[in-house]
């Protein structure tokens, strides 16, 4: 099945409080997770980057799970980083360690320190030109950053999709359910991703599908 690209950023008001009022426990806890399983014993301490952090999720239970870090999250979309920060505001556990920025990829003002982790969940598939977030993590990342990026695997075919969304987002509302289809159509490749990866000079990650609609981009750029 070709690719269909959706629209980038989730800049629309409802469509961004949809996926912020999501259940994404299971999901996201299985993100945290899979981290630790790629990167056994490590202990994060220091500044970690979530590329496309949406209304944050993903950062604050990365802040949680190592109190050692701060996490700065991305997103080009407004309504998504309002959303983060009104989260923040009531996240008393991870205090002033999740920070947000607005900013489109490639481009967005991101501060040139050294980062422990850049991590990236459900970004790429966005993403109507891929090589933006390689380049922005091959130029963020040093020698020793851990990269973890999971996301979306594109199916065989529009019936697998339809499946999938009827099981994964059953009791899911509408907008949530049309948006998860339209991701899944979008989504790479194993294989497309292995050569986004060498075009972009990171062959040292390793791709791993890991269900049957997510995988896995981890390693470190050496
Ligand atoms: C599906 S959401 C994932 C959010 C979050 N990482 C999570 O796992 O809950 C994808 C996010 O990427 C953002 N995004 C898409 N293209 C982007 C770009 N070029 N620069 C910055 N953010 C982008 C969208 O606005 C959206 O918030």
């Amino acid at each position: 099945m070709q690719r269909v690209t959706e629209p980038e950023l989730m800049n629309d008001l409802s469509q961004a409080m949809a996926y912020a009022e999501a259940d994404f426990d299971e999901a996201h806890s299985r993100i945290v997770e899979a981290f630790g399983a790629y990167f056994p014993g490590v202990e994060l301490a220091g500044n970690i980057l979530d590329l496309g952090c949406g209304p944050g999720d993903i950062s604050f239970r990365f802040a949680v799970r190592f109190p050692a870090i701060s996490v700065i999250g991305v997103d080009g979309a407004a309504a998504m980083i309002e959303l983060a920060n009104q989260r923040k505001a009531r996240e008393a556990m991870t205090g002033d360690r999740v920070s947000f920025i607005k900013g489109l990829i490639p481009g967005a003002a991101i501060p040139r320190i050294s980062y422990a982790a850049i991590i990236s969940n459900s970004l790429l598939h966005h993403l109507h030109d891929p090589r933006v977030l390689w380049e922005t993590i091959a130029r963020y990342a040093g020698a020793d950053t851990l990269i973890f990026v999971a996301d979306l695997l594109r199916p065989p075919g529009t019936a697998e999709a339809r499946r999938l969304v009827d099981e994964y987002a059953a009791g899911e509302s509408e907008t949530l359910r049309r948006d998860f289809y339209n991701s899944l159509l979008a989504a790479f490749e194993p294989r497309e991703v292995e050569a986004q990866l060498a075009a972009a000079g990171l062959e040292g990650l390793s791709v791993e599908v890991i269900s049957d609609r997510h995988l896995v981009v981890h390693g470190i750029k050496g």
